[in-house]
């Protein structure tokens, strides 16, 4: 298989491969000297010196490789902005009290609603053009700032329509149970009863729904609303996913192992029983560094017992207005190795093939092996720590997607 080439199939030719293949034993899978055949936008192999007697041959000149970019935890479309609440927590107003006088996430609410779908699109594009520039090939976008069902229906056609313009893959997670919105106030109940029953079918039968999101949370939902919605959503067959253990531990982590969620995201909170519930359904912890920094936490997530019990550890943006106002996967990985100890090894996996688990797609994205989609970064470095170490220089030299090309303005 490996070696019967076919037209049409291109040959990227001496990279120094870091796969993120765990099954190689080499730091980052790597593997010098190799190339890639590609073919029909996915991985055939990799492997050294091919003989390409048909094949277009595409020289990397002993560059590196690594697999695209995953941001599996994303807010990256919604209106306004909430710099003037940044100011006032500064001025010592905390994100909790800010949220019940109606601010925090109620106040993007009313930005995100008074904002048409194509102005969104247009605000969201900077932030996706700003994560592609650094190497990101699959993003999941989530709503949770309509709370209703045109609003969140206009959140997800957007993430579907940055898609459909973009050499990037785009997974749609519904977060409906974000905040009680302003009609429902005083009434949660009441709220995620038409979560469940109106906004949670209708997007679903309309194909807009990969996956399904609660925030967990003293400001969010409580354990019982959180099952709720997993519960519906379980009847659905879609997969769920958790905002748990932020600010305060409710049980939510244990709650979405109980589902065989995809991940439990944030986690500051974990206790080693959720540590014990998230690896025994499979779930993927994923670490939101620039949220812990933005809101001034000091309670770290148990890396260590994440560590302990072989929980796979992604890492992402959060890209939010409130809480990680940043397009940056390379800071968020630079992040989560100063603030919460992991190795420049353990974020590169965060942000590839764990990634690719908490999306449910591990067995094609976040590796470079054959079967895997042909989605590469070709890096002008030495090393893939380097993009770790020193977050704001890019040197990505460039992005192919799907097999195609992109090269960054200037180069060729
Ligand atoms: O991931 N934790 C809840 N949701 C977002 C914050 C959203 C907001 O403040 O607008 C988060 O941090
Ligand atoms: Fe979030």
């Amino acid at each position: 298989m490996t070696s019967t080439l076919l037209p049409g199939d291109v040959i990227w030719r001496n990279g120094r491969i870091a796969t993120l293949n765990p099954a190689i034993d080499t730091p980052y899978g790597l593997l010098e000297h190799h190339d890639l055949l590609v073919r029909d936008g996915a991985i055939v192999a990799v492997t050294p010196a091919l003989t390409h007697p048909h094949c277009q041959v595409i020289d990397l000149q002993g560059r590196l490789v690594t697999p695209g970019l995953i941001d599996c935890h994303t807010h990256l479309v919604y209106g306004g902005n909430r710099a003037k609440e940044w100011e006032q927590r500064l001025n010592g107003v905390s994100y909790q009290h800010i949220s019940a006088q109606g601010g925090g996430i109620n106040a993007t609410v009313n930005a995100t609603r008074g904002t048409s779908a194509q102005r969104l699109q247009q605000q969201a594009q900077p932030r996706l053009t700003a994560l592609m520039a650094e190497g990101v090939t699959t993003i999941e976008v989530k709503s949770g700032y309509g709370l209703n069902l045109d609003g969140e229906e206009k959140m997800l056609r957007v993430a579907r329509q940055l898609a459909a313009e973009n050499p990037i893959e785009v997974t749609t997670t519904l977060l409906a149970a974000h905040a009680t919105p302003p009609e429902y106030k005083g009434d949660p109940d009441g709220y995620i009863d038409y979560v469940c029953e109106t906004i949670l079918p209708t997007l679903c039968q309309q194909h807009l729904v990969d996956a399904v999101d609660v925030f967990c949370e003293s400001v969010g939902f409580t354990l019982a609303q959180t099952e709720r919605v997993f519960a519906a959503a379980q009847a659905l067959g879609i997969p769920v996913k958790g905002h748990v253990e932020q600010l305060s531990h409710l049980g939510g982590a244990a709650l979405v192992g109980q589902y065989k969620g995809l991940s439990a995201d944030h986690i500051e909170y974990l206790d080693e029983q959720g540590v014990l519930a998230l690896q025994r359904a499979g779930t993927v912890a994923v670490l939101l560094p620039g949220a812990f920094y933005f809101l001034r936490e000091t309670q770290r997530p148990p890396v260590d017992l994440l560590r302990k019990y072989h929980v796979p550890m992604a890492v992402a943006t959060d890209i939010n207005p409130g809480t990680s106002p940043f397009a940056s996967l390379h800071l968020a990985m630079n992040m989560a190795c100063v603030q919460f100890g992991l190795t420049p090894e353990e974020a590169w996996a965060g942000v590839t093939r764990h990634a690719a688990r908490a999306l449910g797609r591990q067995h094609t994205h976040g590796q470079l092996a054959a079967g895997f989609v042909a989605d590469f970064i070709v890096w002008d470095a030495e090393n893939p720590v380097e993009m770790v170490y020193e977050p704001c220089r890019n040197p990505l030299f460039s992005r192919v997607y799907r097999g195609a090309a992109h090269y960054p303005q200037g180069q060729s």
